[in-house]
This record gives structure tokens, sequence and C-alpha cells, in this order.
């Protein structure tokens, strides 16, 4: 196992030797604890309306840019069934932070329709992942409830520092980390996760990331490249990183999943978009999700967290993972292995 000074040299090694031989080592490290199975999580960018104002965010509430839409819920229950019909069996609802109760209620509801799409033989239904930022003890329980069983909320920098660089000071460190708190202690499979190659983070500030990943013991991780928006003033800062925020996240990768072999980790569509090799080194460096984007085509330019996000079909994601010896696993839920593991309980995916 690595010690903290072999990850900090690894992370600010320019070294393509160093990086491959890493990202070959954790490969087999993976085929023997995971397999090659790869899970699919069907995102539905559900709104855009947000009340954050985080400094890297293409939807960040003060961009005026940005035309606002929420789908309504026939339209989200008929695109989740029609991705039923293709083989999903995970859903990802993402959209702006909403937290009023109205909000919740409705989102509820649409939880509830959700977990009653299912076929006569497939009692299991559809799983549901909700990405939809801080909100209360009490309406996490409530979406809880209704059925939702992952949520995700990255904490974007675990350094408490560059932390309040990203955000306003009304968005607290000690809230989001709270919100996960909360949601371990209701029972939900956990994400949190950070963005790479963001101005002014170090090699030092990713190892303690990765450390609060293991301190929090989640269950799922997303970390993806930060790439600037032009409408977000984050991209304005002379500050950089001196980390290249492609290599960086494939090792952040690769270094998760040897330390945290059985989570969840996804191979963001950050990285996708960042390089036309991103998916199948994601995959290749230890991410098991994939997250093909189901939003329709017409709100996409309106849902540019960042810009030029790609948009890779199920079935181009299909034939690259296969070239390099991964399966696309449909009719499975696919959830955290290390959950169970965390929880003492037997692991559905087998
Ligand atoms: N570059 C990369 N990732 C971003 N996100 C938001 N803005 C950007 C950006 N400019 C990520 C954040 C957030 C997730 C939904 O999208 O990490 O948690």
């Amino acid at each position: 196992m690595k010690d903290r000074g072999n990850i900090i040299d690894l992370l600010n090694s320019k070294d393509s030797d160093e990086l491959k031989a890493l990202i070959d080592d954790t490969e087999s490290i993976r085929r023997q604890k995971i397999g090659s199975k790869i899970y699919l999580r069907g995102l539905i960018e559900f709104s855009n309306y947000c009340d954050r104002d985080c400094l890297y965010c293409g939807v960040r509430n003060s961009n005026s840019r940005v035309v606002r839409y929420k789908m309504d819920q026939n339209e989200i229950i008929a695109i989740i069934k029609s991705a039923y019909q293709q083989g999903y069996r995970s859903v990802c609802l993402q959209s702006g932070e909403l937290d009023s109760t109205a909000q919740i209620n409705w989102l509820t509801d649409i939880v509830k329709s959700i977990k009653d799409i299912s076929s006569g033989t497939d009692k299991q239904g559809i799983g549901i992942t909700l990405c939809v930022g801080e909100l209360n003890y009490r309406q996490y329980l409530k979406l809880w409830e209704a059925g939702a069983h992952r949520y995700l909320l990255r904490i974007e920098s675990s350094d408490r520092d560059l932390f309040n660089k990203l955000h306003p000071p009304a968005q607290r460190y000690e809230k989001r980390i709270e919100c996960l708190e909360a949601l371990k202690d209701i029972g939900f499979q956990v994400g949190t996760g950070v963005m790479i190659g963001l101005p002014g983070q170090n090699a030092e500030h990713l190892t303690r990331d990765l450390e609060f990943f293991q301190a929090l013991d989640v269950d799922m991780l997303g970390m993806g490249p930060y790439i600037p928006h032009s409408d977000a003033p984050l991209s304005r800062t002379k500050v950089r990183s001196i980390l290249d925020p492609y290599t960086t996240t494939l090792k952040m990768i690769a270094l998760a999943r040897s330390l945290m072999p059985e989570i969840n980790m996804v191979a963001s569509t950050a990285l996708q978009t960042i390089d036309p090799q991103g998916l199948k080194m994601g995959i290749k460096a230890g991410a098991n999700i994939v997250m093909p984007v189901l939003t329709p085509p017409r709100y996409r330019d309106q849902y540019l967290l960042y810009k030029e996000k790609k948009h890779t079909a199920l079935q181009t994601i299909e034939s690259e993972l296969e070239e390099i010896g991964y399966q696309v696993k449909h009719d499975q839920w696919g959830d955290s292995a290390h959950y169970f593991r965390r929880l003492g309980r037997d692991c559905p995916n087998g």
C-alpha cells in the first residue's frame, strides 16, 4: 500500500511511464476485486434552476445568460420508461439546488412514480440516485422513504480554504459535511467527490481528499477535471493549478480504486469531455459506472455546468468498453458493494 509521500509524488509526477504503471497495476487489482462489469445510471438533468452561486458552475444563480427550465413530471416519467425498455435499471436525477417544501414534495412524488415502473417479472424496478444538493435531514428522509436509495453530493474540495475559494460565504463547508453525515445516517448509499485541476489546488490537497473519502467511508465517488466556464467567475482567476486535470483525474481514480476497492466510481462526463480517450481511460484506471445523459437534447444547452459538455450514445459506450474488455451490464442495479460490506450485508451484485 502506498503511503502519503508516495501518493504526493505520484500525483506530482510528469512521467507517463509512471502513470501507465499505476493504471496497469490498478487494473489488475480491480479485475480481481470487482471484475469487469460496468453499470449504467441514466442521467436526467430535470431542472437548471439553482439558488446557489458556486464560482465554477455555468448554471449558478447569477448567470443570467442561462434560460431556466424545469421538466414536468410526465416528461421525466416518459424518459424513464423508455430507459427501462432499453435495459437501464438505475437512473440519476440531477438538478440545481431546490430546497423549498413544494419542490421536495414534487420530487418525492416523482420518486414514488419511478418506483412503480417495473415489468411483471422484474419486481426490483429502477434504482434511484439523487443529486439535488444540500437539503435538511427531514427532506432527505422524505426522499429516502419515497424510495431513493443513493445520493451524490460532492465536497468539491475537502480543504476548507480551497472550498471557501470556490463558493460564496453563505455556502458553508460545515453544512456540506452535515449533509453527507445526514445522508449516511438515514441509510443512503453516499457518494461524494472533487473536481481536479482547480485553481490553487495541489497534490497535497488531493492526497487529503483521498483521506477524507476514506474517513467518511464513502460508497461512491465522482471525480472529474475542472473545466472553466466563461460565464462563471472562477474562469477569470489568474491562479492556475500546477496539476494537469486529465492525467491527474486518472491518477486519482486509480488511487481511489486501490484504497477503496469495492466502491462505485464513475467515469465522469467531464473526463470524457476533456479527452477523447477519457471514457476508456477512466474505466481502465478503475471506474465501474457510466452515466449516459438522457436529458432531452432541447434542454442540454441550458445544462452546461462547464463548456463543450460531451454526450456519448449508449451503443458507442458499450462498443468502446467492449474493445478494452469490459461489459456494460443491463438489467442490474449495480449497487455499491462497499455499502453492503459496511452494513455487514450480502451484496446483491454477486
Ligand atoms: N467543471 C467541472 N465540473 C463541474 N461541476 C460543476 N461545474 C463544473 C466545472 N466547471 C461539477 C461539480 C458538481 C457536479 C454536479 O458538477 O463537481 O458537484
